[in-house]
């Protein structure tokens, strides 16, 4: 459906858990977050009943976020249960990477489409220091995972940090040039532990261009402005949330693990969705899109939504 702006709102970024088995700095706190009763938490069937929903409202893509979502119980029957919702054309996974060595084949049998896994960087000392526990070994694991389960058009999401990651950027590029993969880098917004973080560690997505200078645009793909490098097999992409907000472009709605809605990832505004059914659901999301804001204020002021991105879900 068109919410209060014109804009056709047909993606909806569920998030599953907001529980991590990694505690990357920018996004959690050492500690991570209260593990909450599970009954806080949307149930399995909550879940698939808010996807019809807005599958019924005009969701035509659905994206599973956490937190992590592999760490949640049950991942695989919400994968089935959305999967199977007629008019659902897309139902697409972000995430870390640590546990696909396992799941990457049961999560194609259970009908996800796509991924987006998270890659900050190559270097295994460097990836454990920012995750505090991840161990990057497993994540490349997990990328051979996906691929022998017949995943194509792997798409890497890369937060770029100025002094931890930007000498990087040609190294990440490069994967490109081999793998038919999108190489995505993505602004740090200042939103969780970051937001208190010198300015220096905030760079602008141009600063990838400034580098490899050999990169060539073809056409965006939803809020990723999109470029190849001349032969390769892949492609790199630029999220640039704080430079150049791309609010006039955002087609998505966000549902919080545990269950209110909220149409931008920035705002204060949440709708909850919990104990609604049938017509009042429906009624709810539609309501939540129609007043969805015009745009956001990362580049006045830091994100006004209380939450981290763990607490939303990407
Ligand atoms: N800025 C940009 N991206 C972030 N993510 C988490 N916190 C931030 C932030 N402050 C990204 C992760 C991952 C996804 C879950 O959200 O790197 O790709
Ligand atoms: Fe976990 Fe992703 Fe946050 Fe890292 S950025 S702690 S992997 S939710």
């Amino acid at each position: 459906m068109l919410d209060g702006c014109g804009r056709t709102i047909d993606y909806l970024r569920l998030s599953v858990t907001d529980l991590c088995n990694y505690r990357c700095r920018y996004c959690m706190p050492e500690e991570g977050v209260p593990k909450r009763d599970h009954r806080d938490i949307l149930s399995v069937e909550e879940l698939v009943e808010i996807g019809r929903a807005a599958v019924r409202c005009g969701v035509k893509k659905i994206r599973l976020t956490g937190g992590e979502p592999l760490v949640r119980r049950g991942i695989l029957d919400i994968c089935r249960g959305l999967a199977a919702i007629p008019g659902l054309e897309e139902l697409c996974l972000t995430t870390n990477g640590s546990l696909l060595a396992g799941l990457a084949a049961p999560l194609r049998e259970a009908g996800v489409d796509r991924l987006n896994i998270s890659l900050d960087t190559l270097r295994p000392a460097r990836f454990s220091a920012m995750t505090r526990r991840g161990r990057l070994c497993d994540v490349w694991a997990g990328i051979a995972a996906a691929e022998a389960a017949g995943f194509r058009d792997l798409k890497f999401d890369t937060v770029l940090i100025g002094g931890f990651n930007d000498d990087e950027i040609e190294a990440l590029t490069d994967l490109s040039r081999t793998h038919p993969w999108e190489m995505r880098f993505i602004e740090l917004m200042p939103m969780g532990p970051c937001a208190e973080w010198d300015t220096h560690r905030f760079l602008p997505a141009e600063t990838v261009l400034a580098r490899v200078t050999d990169l060539e645009p073809i056409a965006p793909q939803g809020v990723a402005r999109r470029y190849r490098l001349p032969g390769a097999k892949g492609t790199v992409g630029l999220i640039t949330p704080v430079s150049h907000d791309f609010c006039a472009d955002c087609r998505r709605i966000r549902v919080t693990a545990d269950g209110k809605l909220k149409s931008c990832l920035h705002s204060r505004e949440e709708l909850p969705l919990r104990g609604l059914h049938g017509e009042a659901l429906e009624a709810a999301i539609r309501q939540g899109i129609a007043c969805k804001p015009a745009k956001h204020h990362l580049a006045e002021r830091r994100s006004d939504t209380p939450r981290t991105m763990d607490q939303i879900g990407g």
